[in-house]
């Protein structure tokens, strides 16, 4: 990880608004007020392994018991529960048929184009168990990687408890990646298959998938995949591999519809996802079977404080870790109703979210600071013509929440009567781990609160101390949790490296960073600051420049690139690239394009550049390092301040600043 300065708090936010929770919210909820939260988050420090423990045996089903709670004997690899078999698949599914809930609803389904399915728990039992079935029909066995790049329709989600029903990890690919980043992201996990569609809906266009998992297996590129299973989903024409490439509708229907859910043992790899870091390619971040499993369902249970009549409603895509524990395994561990939508606002549609809560009447609404700052801008009337009266609850995601963000959330979507959950949490977390909870926390609009039970969060400096409230440091975590990543696929070091010996404490010991700054106030509030590494979060959706530098310098006309974020109203962070040409290539709005185009195929659109700036050389170190903390400040319109001693040619700032 690279870090160039300390941290420092750009703006000290003074926020006294103070919500807190209603008696009737209090009443109701399942952890009713502070001192019930404080006695479990005294129970976790004191004797962690109790409360650790009991939980797993109390909320999971175990096949097999375990006989330890956490082996930490050779830090920072956790084993959790160690010598259990459970399986996800069953605690989403089985469980719930023989509690007499087989009928009621697992999924709700809405598609872009409109139509609506539903799924009971029985009849997402023989779905996914149908689709187990043809997995091991297609050969897939225990421990087989499975890709996923698929729209976000049910058979997404029954892909995913399918494979962990028999063993075989998956690992779900955003279907806004290219062709390049699956083919990376395949070669990396050595998938032996590929559920995918034909292609998918996105804001009134089709997105083409099928052609794109095509580009990503050419020329032999992914030797490991054997199969590739297509759902039909936007009915275009697409080629068929005779041997490889096998239609859904032509294998899943006629499987049988039992399918006995394999038991697991705690630390096999439930799955791999993907995601952007500071340095090289996107990781593989690992995580196993039961300790995520009681991390998904005890958090979701916590801070939505669900109900079974709730319907509940998470707006991310299956290809995120919020796709993972809160639309799938969260939810369905807890035996709830789980809405999936496939669509989002659109031109023809623009009112999309609220007309989806207004027909499914949702009452728990989960969605990225992104989004209502789009909503912020164009105004309340939209969604007051709707009746938002089913919410009782609204939560955030993936990103800072600005505090008129949130009071617009609280007052218009929620209108006034919501708790607001702020949650903070990454994927290698697997679950939230900052949040407030619905009948204990008293919000104040732009902080996530307090560490939920069992977790020790703490803002220290880069030797682990603690600092001083109000100070700004680094955000870590003191001690093992259940939901934690367990390595970086096939890395190992990496995963040490990168987040275990960020900070270190001068007695040795190991604490848990991952890339965020943070403050916490006088009364012990973390407000979470965002990445102080060099990954950024655009529309929540977390990017290494480093990714895309190569992307750019992969172009034969580029020389050099350096990618920041800048602040943007919109987006959080909008993407600002400096590139610099090779000799005799010249600038023009044509390469401009050319480049933005490059960017898309290398990474996909999510990772495309707000802005290109060509310049004749980028500020550097005389030990030939980009200063990109300069570079940021040009983006963002500031003054460059700060030592600027060390750079090799000063002229080059007052250029770039021209
Ligand atoms: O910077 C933090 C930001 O999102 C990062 C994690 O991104 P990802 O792994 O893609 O997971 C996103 C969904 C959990 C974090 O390092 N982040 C996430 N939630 C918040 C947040 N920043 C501030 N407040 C949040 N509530």
């Amino acid at each position: 990880m690279t870090l160039e300065s300390d941290i420092k708090i750009e703006s000290v936010l003074q926020e006294d608004r103070i919500f807190p929770p209603s008696t009737e919210v209090t009443e109701k909820a399942r952890i009713k007020g502070f001192h019930e939260y404080k006695k479990m988050v005294d129970y976790a420090n004191s004797n962690p392994d109790d409360f650790w423990g009991n939980s797993a045996k109390e909320e999971l089903h175990w096949f097999e018991p375990f006989n330890k709670v956490l082996d930490w004997s050779d830090p920072p690899f956790a084993k959790w529960f160690v010598g259990g078999k459970t399986n996800i698949s069953y605690n989403c599914l089985d469980r719930h048929l023989q509690n007499g809930n087989g009928d009621k609803q697992a999924i709700i389904w809405e598609g872009e184009t409109g139509e609506i399915r539903r799924f009971t728990y029985k009849e997402l039992h023989s779905e996914v168990c149908k689709t187990a079935n043809a997995l091991k029909e297609l050969g897939i066995k225990k421990g087989d990687l499975v890709a996923l790049y698929m729209p976000m329709v049910p058979e997404a989600a029954i892909s995913m408890l399918a494979c962990s029903r028999i063993g075989a990890p998956h690992s779900v690919v955003f279907g806004g990646f290219s062709a390049e980043a699956l083919r990376d992201r395949l070669v990396d996990g050595e998938a032996k298959a590929v559920i995918t569609a034909d292609g998918g809906f996105r804001k009134d266009k089709i997105i083409s998938l099928k052609p794109a998992v095509d580009d990503a297996l050419s020329n032999n590129s992914c030797p490991t995949v054997q199969k590739v299973l297509v759902v039909r989903r936007t009915n275009e024409n697409i080629e068929m591999q005779p041997g490889r490439d096998i239609w859904w509708h032509d294998l899943i229907p006629s499987q049988s519809t039992e399918c006995p859910a394999l038991p697991i043992d705690s630390e096999d790899r439930l799955f791999v996802l993907y995601t952007s870091g500071s340095t090289g390619k996107p990781k593989g971040v690992v995580h196993t079977t039961a300790g995520y499993n009681l991390w998904a369902h005890l958090t979701f249970k916590w801070i939505f404080d669900i109900r079974s009549e709730d319907i509940y409603w998470c707006t991310a895509d299956v290809g995120w870790i919020t796709g993972h524990s809160y639309i799938v395994y969260g939810p369905l561990s807890n035996g709830s109703t789980t809405l999936m939508y496939e669509g989002v606002p659109r031109p023809s549609n623009p009112g999309a979210f609220w007309d989806v809560i207004q027909k499914h009447s949702v009452s728990i609404f989960y969605t990225a600071p992104t989004a209502i700052r789009a909503f912020m801008k164009t105004g309340r009337e939209l969604p007051d013509k709707y009746d938002l009266s089913s919410l009782r609850l609204i939560g955030t995601v993936g990103e800072p929440i600005n505090p008129e963000a949130w009071m617009w959330y609280r007052d218009v979507i929620g209108g006034k009567n919501c708790p607001v959950v702020d949650t903070w949490w990454q994927t290698e977390t697997g679950g939230v781990m900052i949040s407030p909870l619905p009948g204990v926390t008293s919000t104040k609009p732009g902080s996530a609160t307090f560490p939920l039970p069992g977790i020790q969060a703490d803002v220290v400096d880069s030797e682990g101390i603690s600092v001083r409230d109000n100070e700004g440091g680094y955000l870590v975590i003191r001690k093992p949790w259940p939901g934690m990543m367990r390595t970086v696929h096939g890395d190992s070091n990496r995963f040490r490296e990168s987040y275990w010996e960020f900070i270190k404490p001068k007695d040795g010991s190991l604490i848990y960073f991952a890339g965020d700054g943070a403050r916490r106030d006088s009364q012990g509030y973390f407000w979470v600051m965002g990445r102080v590494d060099d990954v950024i979060n655009v529309s929540g959706h977390r990017l290494g420049t480093m990714e895309i530098e190569s992307a750019l310098v992969s172009h034969q006309s580029v020389s050099e690139a350096a990618v920041v974020g800048r602040p943007d109203d919109l987006k959080g962070e909008a993407i600002v690239a400096f590139v610099t040409l090779e000799n005799g290539v010249e600038s023009s709005d044509l390469l401009l394009t050319t480049l933005v185009n490059h960017v898309k195929a290398e990474i996909g659109v999510i990772a495309k550049p707000d802005k290109i700036i060509f310049t004749d050389a980028l500020p550097k170190t005389r030990s030939g390092k980009i200063m990109r903390r300069l570079l940021r400040s040009l983006a963002s319109g500031k003054e460059v301040s700060g030592d600027t001693s060390t750079l090799e040619d000063v002229s080059v700032l007052d250029k770039l600043r021209n």
